[in-house]
């Protein structure tokens, strides 16, 4: 019979994982690209109704990403200390669980606070764009941190190693 729990939780973490690190690539590929070309009462507009959504949507995608691959990770190395972390396959995922907490903190440090002090000096006449510059060096690192989880994934889960 089909393993019925490894697939369903297989199939919501891949789905929070594209939700999570492709909204961080839309962003950067989409969004970034698009806010200086829109004139500059429209810009403060959107950028007022997207950051209490995104600062909410990517905390939330992130930490669904890590608790269903830290379940399948339980789940598919059987809760057994030889495969968990006496085996390549667990180190190769504890090495990706290591790296996505990181990238999850340093959203939240970096990348959240940064973007809700865009929002307060989104309503003052001068500004220096010092906080979307953090901002967006945040979402840069955490892409990056994404493309390089997503190269664990696949050589753990294709290799069958363990
Ligand atoms: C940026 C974060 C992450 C992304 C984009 C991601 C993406 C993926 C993808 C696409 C797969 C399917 C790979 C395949 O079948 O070829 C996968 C599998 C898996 N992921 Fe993640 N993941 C992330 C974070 C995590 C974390 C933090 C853990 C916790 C240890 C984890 C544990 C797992 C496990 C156990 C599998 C199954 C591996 C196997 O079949 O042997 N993932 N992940």
């Amino acid at each position: 019979m089909a393993d019925v729990i490894g697939l369903v939780v297989r199939f919501f973490h891949i789905a929070f994982a594209i939700a999570w690190i492709g909204a961080i690539m839309y962003g950067v590929g989409v969004l970034r690209r698009a806010l200086p070309y829109m004139d500059p009462p429209t810009r403060k507009g959107t950028m007022k109704a997207l950051i209490p959504v995104v600062t909410q949507y990517l905390p939330g995608t992130a930490v669904m990403t890590i608790i269903t691959g830290a379940v399948l990770y339980l789940y598919l190395g059987r809760f057994d200390p030889d495969q968990l972390w006496g085996s390549l396959w667990g180190l190769v995922l504890l090495l990706a669980l290591a790296l996505a907490i990181f990238a999850f903190a340093l959203g939240m440090i970096v990348g959240v606070r940064s973007a809700k002090r865009v929002l307060k000096h989104l309503e003052e006449p001068a500004c220096d764009h010092g906080p979307e510059v953090a901002a967006h060096q945040a979402q840069i690192i955490v892409l990056v941190l994404g493309f390089v989880i997503l190269a664990l994934m696949i050589y753990a889960a294709e290799g069958g190693i363990g």
